[in-house]
């Protein structure tokens, strides 16, 4: 009897121990732990980010991310700059980091029509390379780097922005000389590399409906011809005026009925006026600067801070309710001062599309869209 007790107890004293140890106080408690039972929160790191040049900005990422991509490092252009010669120096610092603090690392991107070097595509003569060279080049690259981190990196966006916002396949050199199986190829040799890897299909202006159903039939097509696609990742460069979050929504919906998961990949959302008659991230695009287009130097006036608190909370309130669907949200960049916003499409602007300020301090919103889940 006094045996059965003691053991209940004992039982009851370890379970207080970790629980204390488990719990935070609410300073320590962070985005990753308010949604950690819903989807991985990440965020993409800049290279003084990766080499860990600011000790509190590390920490901050610590604290409220559980998951991590290289803006850039990973990329072609920079980890094959030459053929034959890759420079993982700092991708390698990106997946220690990971590994050090669990984090779900992703490596950005192995195909991408941008950011790619011009040997990829030309022999001695400057000429376009047969199909069967380009294949060989794409199978060196995705097999050196994805082998490299085999087991370590845990997704890879295998091939970044093939398809237009009308549906049809984007004109990059890949599909010029490979015509749509260079999407096929990518998956299959990244799977080749990594058999236990998650390979995704990444795009921008995923609301779009004539984008959506394309991807939906490349993924469905994909799939049956036994290709491994986990995940598709709507990139998520949101501006105030679009996409309307009803028509995002719905493509998380349809993305779903692939079977695969959604990621929400680069969450932005730009508080400035877009100068283009069209939306998105295509980055080849670019415009003059103009004071008109800088309305806030000095900081966002009341009504623009109120009605993109108001813009992330609707997003994020369907990234929420899509939990089954959705996997991972990750935020492109860790502050306002970080964001790529601030140079494109012009350069020169002061933008405020993250989560957290200039001075690294989280923005009302935070607080927020913490609430919105079920845990602390
Ligand atoms: O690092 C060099 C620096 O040494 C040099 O002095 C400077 C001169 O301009 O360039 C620096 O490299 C820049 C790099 O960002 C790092 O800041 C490149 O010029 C610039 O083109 C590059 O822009 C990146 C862009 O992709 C193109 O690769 C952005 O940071 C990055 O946020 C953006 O991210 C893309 C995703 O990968 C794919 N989806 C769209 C998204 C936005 O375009």
């Amino acid at each position: 009897m006094i045996k059965k007790q003691l053991a209940k107890y004992g039982i009851l004293f370890l379970s207080v121990l970790i629980g204390l140890a488990s719990c935070k106080s609410k300073e320590e408690i962070g985005l990753k732990d308010a949604f950690k039972d819903t989807f991985l929160i990440g965020v993409a790191m800049n290279s003084d980010q990766i080499q860990q040049k600011n000790k509190d900005v590390n920490d901050l990422i610590l604290k409220h991310y559980n998951s991590i991509v290289a803006e850039n490092c990973m990329k072609s252009g920079i980890i094959q700059p030459v053929e034959g010669e890759f420079d993982f120096s700092l991708s390698d610092q990106l997946v220690c980091f990971g590994e050090k603090h669990k984090m779900f690392i992703v490596g950005h991107t192995l195909i991408w029509h941008s950011q790619v070097p011009k040997w990829f595509f030309v022999d001695e003569q400057g000429k376009d390379v047969s199909p069967e060279v380009l294949k060989q080049r794409m199978k060196t690259h995705i097999h050196t780097i994805v082998n490299r981190y085999k087991g370590r990196v845990n997704g890879w966006d295998v091939v970044n922005e093939a398809i237009e916002d009308d549906g049809s396949w984007r004109n990059s050199k890949f599909y010029q000389i490979l015509g749509e199986d260079f999407v096929k190829l990518a998956f299959q040799y990244a799977h080749e590399a990594d058999p236990e890897a998650e390979l995704y299909y990444n795009d921008y202006n995923m609301a779009k409906e004539g984008k959506r159903d394309a991807v939906v039939r490349m993924v469905t097509k994909l799939k049956e011809q036994g290709i491994t696609v986990n995940g598709i990742g709507m990139q998520g460069h949101l501006m105030m005026d679009f996409p309307e979050v009803e028509d995002f929504e719905k493509s998380i919906i349809a993305f779903g009925s692939t079977g695969a998961k959604v990621m929400i990949t680069e969450l932005d959302l730009s508080a400035l006026p877009n100068p283009f008659s069209t939306e998105g991230a295509e980055i080849s695009l670019r415009a003059d600067y103009e004071e008109k287009m800088n309305p806030y130097p000095n900081g966002l006036s009341k009504e623009q801070t109120e009605a993109q608190y108001k813009k992330f909370v609707d997003f994020f309130n369907v990234f929420i309710r899509q939990k089954d669907i959705v996997s991972r949200v990750t935020l492109w960049g860790v502050s306002d001062k970080d964001s790529w916003k601030n140079d494109w499409p012009i350069k020169g602007r002061t933008d405020y599309p993250l989560l957290f300020d200039r001075d690294y301090k989280p923005k009302p919103v935070v607080e927020t869209i913490m609430k919105m889940t079920p845990n602390p």
